[in-house]
C-alpha cells in the first residue's frame, strides 16, 4: 500500500469528522452511479470532481463519500488561503497537499501547476475535488449570475451559479495523461 504519514493524518482527522456525519447526525448517502462503472473505475483511478455548493457542510459530504470508496486519505480539495491558518483542520489540509488559493489569478497559476502537477503523479488514486461555482450558492448571488449570463451572453444556468472556468483551465494541462476521469457531481439534501 502507497499510504505515506500524511494521508494517515489527514486519514485520522477526516475519519473522526466522518464518524460524526456518519453516526452522530445519522446522515445517509446515497449515490446515483453506473453500477458497472462504479466497480470498475471508481477509487482505482485519479479522478477531477466538480460538485455543486450551497452549505457549510458539503465538503463533509465529499469526505464521507470518499470514505465509502475507501479514498479517504487521498482525497484532496481546493480551499480558500485563509483556511490553512484554522487550528487542526485547516493545519491538516496544508499537511495533506490541499491547494490553497488566494483569488489572484497570477499567483494561483503557479501553485495550482505544482501542486496539481504533483498530485497527479502520485502512485495510489487521489480524487481532487473543486466547487467550480468558486462560492456558495444563495438566490441573491444567483441573480447577479444570472445578470451577468445575459450581460456576456453567457448559458442563463436555472439552477447554478455561472462556473469560475480559470482555476479548471489552469489545471487540466497539469492533468494532461494522468487524471483519465471528470465526475460532475449533484449533490442534493434531502
Ligand atoms: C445542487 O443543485 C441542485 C439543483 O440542481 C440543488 O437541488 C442542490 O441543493 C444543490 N446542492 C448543493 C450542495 O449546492
Amino acid at each position: 500500500m502507497g499510504c505515506n504519514i500524511i494521508q494517515l493524518n489527514t486519514f485520522f482527522i477526516a475519519s473522526d469528522l466522518v464518524f460524526l456525519g456518519d453516526w452522530w447526525s445519522d446522515t445517509r448517502i446515497l449515490l446515483y452511479i453506473d453500477r458497472e462503472e462504479f466497480d470498475k473505475y471508481y477509487g482505482k483511478e485519479h479522478a477531477y470532481c466538480v460538485m455543486n455548493h450551497t452549505y457549510e457542510v458539503d465538503w463533509l459530504i465529499g469526505w464521507m463519500t470518499c470514505n465509502r470508496i475507501r479514498l479517504l486519505g487521498n482525497c484532496k480539495a481546493y480551499a480558500k488561503k485563509v483556511i490553512q491558518y484554522v487550528p487542526v483542520l485547516g493545519w491538516a489540509w496544508k499537511f495533506s497537499e490541499f491547494v490553497f488559493l488566494e483569488r489572484s489569478f497570477n499567483k494561483d497559476k503557479e501553485v495550482i501547476n505544482r501542486q496539481i502537477t504533483e498530485l497527479s503523479e502520485h502512485p495510489d488514486p487521489i480524487w481532487l475535488l473543486l466547487f467550480p461555482e468558486g462560492t456558495r450558492f444563495t438566490p441573491k448571488k444567483h441573480e447577479a449570475s444570472l445578470e451577468f449570463a445575459q450581460k456576456h451572453n453567457l448559458p442563463e444556468l436555472k439552477h447554478h451559479l455561472l462556473p469560475r472556468t480559470r482555476g479548471f483551465i489552469a489545471s487540466l494541462p497539469s492533468m494532461k495523461g494522468k487524471v483519465p476521469a471528470v465526475y460532475d457531481i449533484e449533490l442534493a439534501f434531502n
